[in-house]
């Protein structure tokens, strides 16, 4: 065979024109499918001896072949000919030049239910490497938060300072956020894990292929149901971009949060030199560019989504070579995934907290004013009136007249008692209630936590 012959140059006459090539091949990025391909192979072949398509030394010769291109690739030693199209005909085109019985390879399959195999195992590991590496970005936030002891800041709503809680709670609430972040990736693991193998280019075969021993081969949960759509569906890998790109929004939220406590005029947190950068011109800056990208990455993953949703908004059944539009996207949201949560991680795990700093924003008197409203309410007061009575004294102090706590004790409904409640920490201390902010429910919730984080681990094996 002409090298620089394509697998389905029979019918044309003439070379392919460069600029088709140049648009059409993904040899390029596909050939990061190779282990996938040659594994989908393996077992077709395995699949068509038993079948009777094949015989043992065929199918045995086919194998070695196998090998040998998968050790070709693994060590940078393969080399293309003109006519790879992809990653399939790569291969295909390599065994045959083994072995002869590599033109059977193809026996009873098409590139459409091969490609689709290939990207489902692709995802399937894919996912698993993204989930290890949250469960392991989660197991920081948990170690930091029961590192965090009685620490507290403001919590925030509006950017403003609302009520205190334990540093711990807040570094909970992004963990909790990317527990529902793992969930997502198993159900798309889940999604992926349906083996297209038999589909054929859109019909079937009239071969009597087996579709449930290559799924079983592969270790697929399932085999696909009707051949069209085993070709046609990429919805599994917009659920694999739905899920990072939800997790990237979670990263950027951390991220953001990191740029604000970094700077000088929250000062909350101090990143390690390893995780800072400094400014090529003003020599005494120390920039949070993880945090940043952090928050930035997340614009790209969901470019990704919808990217591919596009691609795939009225696409008639069954393959189109849209599709192939369909592993780049993937490639670069998992690439990013990966290596933002490896920074992120690594700088949550160095970041130095100043919990003194938190301590003084979480001191404000004003941010005691809800519990100053219970402690009326504890005592009978209706909430609203209780409301009405703290803001008031809130407004008399802004105006200047005195220190709330002044006021609160001279107050005949308030008085010295309900003051103590402005003393430093007291407030956080008084959050109670299932879930809060406070020492026993964040106790409580780093336990559950824990677990929760060990049966993740548990389920991904
Ligand atoms: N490279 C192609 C893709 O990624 C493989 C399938 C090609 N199928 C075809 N009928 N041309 O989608």
């Amino acid at each position: 065979m002409d090298d620089s012959a394509t697998l389905w140059h029979g019918r044309f006459d003439g070379e392919p024109a460069d600029a088709l090539r140049a648009l059409n091949d993904s040899l390029p990025f596909d050939r990061r499918m190779f282990r996938e391909d040659i594994a989908g192979s393996r077992a077709h072949a395995t699949m068509l001896a038993s079948v009777g398509l094949l015989t043992d030394d065929e199918r045995a010769a086919i194998g070695e072949a196998l090998d040998t291109v998968e050790a070709e690739m693994a060590e940078g030693r393969f080399v293309a000919a003109p006519g790879d199209e992809d990653i399939h005909t790569a291969v295909e085109r390599r065994v045959t030049e083994i072995t002869p019985a590599g033109a059977k390879l193809h026996t009873g399959r098409s590139r459409n239910d091969q490609v689709a195999a290939d990207l489902r195992l692709w995802t399937r590991a894919a996912l698993d490497d993204v989930a290890w590496a949250v469960l392991g970005l989660q197991r920081t936030l948990l170690d930091r938060a029961a590192g965090a002891g009685d620490a507290r800041l403001p919590g925030y709503t509006h950017l403003q300072q609302a009520q205190p809680v334990l540093l711990a709670h807040h570094l909970l609430a992004h963990g909790w956020a990317l527990t529902r972040d793992v969930g997502r990736v198993f159900e798309a693991r889940g999604r992926a894990d349906v083996s297209p193998l038999g589909a054929g280019a859109l019909a079937g075969s009239s071969l009597p292929l087996d579709p449930h021993q290559t799924a079983a081969e592969l270790g697929f949960g399932a085999v696909f149901e009707n051949s069209l759509d085993a070709v046609a569906d990429r919805d599994f890998v917009a659920d694999a971009l739905y899920a990072l790109a939800m997790l990237g929004v979670h990263l950027s939220r951390i991220g953001e949060e990191v740029v604000l406590w970094s700077s000088s005029e929250f000062g909350f947190v101090e990143l390690d030199d390893a995780f800072a950068t400094g400014s090529s011109m003003m020599p005494q800056k120390k920039n949070p560019d993880v945090a940043e990208l952090a928050r930035a990455k997340a614009g790209r993953l969901i470019g990704n989504l919808t990217g591919l949703l596009a691609t795939l908004k009225g696409l008639p059944l069954a393959y189109a070579k849209d599709l192939q539009e369909d592993k780049e996207p993937l490639f670069d949201a998992v690439d990013t995934t990966l290596l933002t949560l490896a920074a992120l991680d690594g700088l949550l795990s160095t970041a130095r907290f100043n919990t003194d700093r938190m301590a003084e924003a979480a001191s404000s008197p004003y941010a005691v004013a809800t519990d100053l409203a219970e402690w009326l309410v504890a005592a009978g007061t209706p909430f609203r009136e209780a409301h009405a009575v703290v803001a008031d004294l809130v407004r008399r102090s802004l105006d200047g007249e005195a220190a709330l706590t002044d006021l609160v004790s001279a107050d005949e409904r308030l008085g010295p008692e309900a003051a103590k409640l402005l003393q430093p920490g007291v407030s956080a201390s008084r959050r109670t209630s299932h879930g809060a902010g406070g020492p026993a429910p964040v106790a409580a919730q780093i336990q559950r936590f824990r677990e929760r984080l060990e049966a993740d681990t548990a389920r991904l094996g």
